[in-house]
């Protein structure tokens, strides 16, 4: 065997069938912090999803650590800087989500600006009572963070008749059917917006108080991404007073909640959240899996 790796997130085990016949594989998906840092020193390679948090402490113990593959696309539940003056690798799955985030990105939007979930609560106490949302069509949608999956909310978009504007602070290939704008355009003239952003540890948050403020009243934000592009503590303020008029979000603060001020956003009626669904497809974690097991054998 060529070395000892750790999985510690509910991967799809396909993993395991491609790097079984090279390397001998734990798979503890619910693995605690406190098991973690007793064990790591133990193993050459460790998988992780987002609730594994692979920080400085973590990185200590593991004194045989080469490999940090993160199975999927966001690092910032690694301490990427760390691990790289440690020598330590890391690896990801980039593109390996695109589509299931995408579909779900245009869902949350469609299920926002209709009041799906109010009218399907509704009818399941039997009320019927009408209730009226708006079309996409002809709505400004703008993107921040203009990376794979915003190239491809685009695409899908654009048949939606969606008006298309984008910003992204690196800089990238825009369609020619998307609008380059700055942050505070993009802020100011949509109707809709979709976060996907990638955030690294320790990034600051994107939307502040100021950003915030430039919103158009009644906006509908889909967080597809991280919630920390969002500043929990100004946002609470632009969701009371209906600036934003529906936050949609897959991603929270603490998944679970676990502070008074996120319990309270999670009880007001224009925020919905989901459990960090992005990627959780059958397809995508097959896609996520086969490729983070290819990259560790290439990065070995
Ligand atoms: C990602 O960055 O790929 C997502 O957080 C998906 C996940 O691991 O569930």
């Amino acid at each position: 065997m060529d070395g000892k790796i750790l999985i510690c997130d509910p991967v799809d085990k396909v993993i395991i069938d491609k790097l079984k016949d090279r390397f001998q594989i734990s798979y503890q998906p619910e693995i605690t912090r406190d098991e973690l840092l007793s064990i790591i020193k133990d193993y050459d390679a460790v998988v992780v999803r987002s609730r594994t948090k692979i920080d400085m402490d973590i990185i200590n113990e593991g004194k045989k650590l080469r490999i940090i593959a993160r199975a999927g696309i966001g690092v910032d539940n690694i301490d990427t800087d760390y691990a790289e003056a440690k020598n330590i690798k890391i690896v990801y799955a980039p593109g390996s989500s695109t589509e299931s985030v995408v579909e779900l990105t245009l869902a949350m939007m469609i299920i926002a600006a209709r009041q799906l979930v109010n009218g399907i609560e509704n009818t399941k106490k039997n009320d019927f009572k009408k209730l009226k949302g708006y079309e996409l069509s002809g709505k400004t949608l703008g993107i921040l963070g203009y990376g794979r999956i915003g190239h491809s909310i685009a695409d899908v978009a654009k048949v939606l008749n969606m008006k298309l504007i984008a910003y992204d602070p690196m800089p990238v290939q825009y369609q020619d059917f998307v609008k380059k704008v700055t942050l505070e355009e993009l802020l100011k003239q949509s109707d809709f917006i979709s976060i996907n952003v990638t955030l690294r540890n320790g990034s600051g948050y994107i939307l502040n108080e100021g950003e915030l403020s430039l919103l158009k009243k009644g906006v509908i934000i889909v967080n597809t991404s991280r919630a920390n592009a969002i500043n929990v503590m100004d946002v609470v303020k632009y969701l009371k007073d209906g600036t934003i008029g529906y936050l949609i979000s897959d991603v929270f603060w603490h998944e679970p909640a676990k502070e008074d001020y996120e319990f309270e956003i999670l009880k007001m009626d224009n925020v919905l959240v989901t459990p960090h669904l992005g990627a959780q497809s059958y397809e995508a974690q097959k896609r996520i899996a086969i490729m983070t097991a290819d990259n560790i054998m290439k990065e070995w």
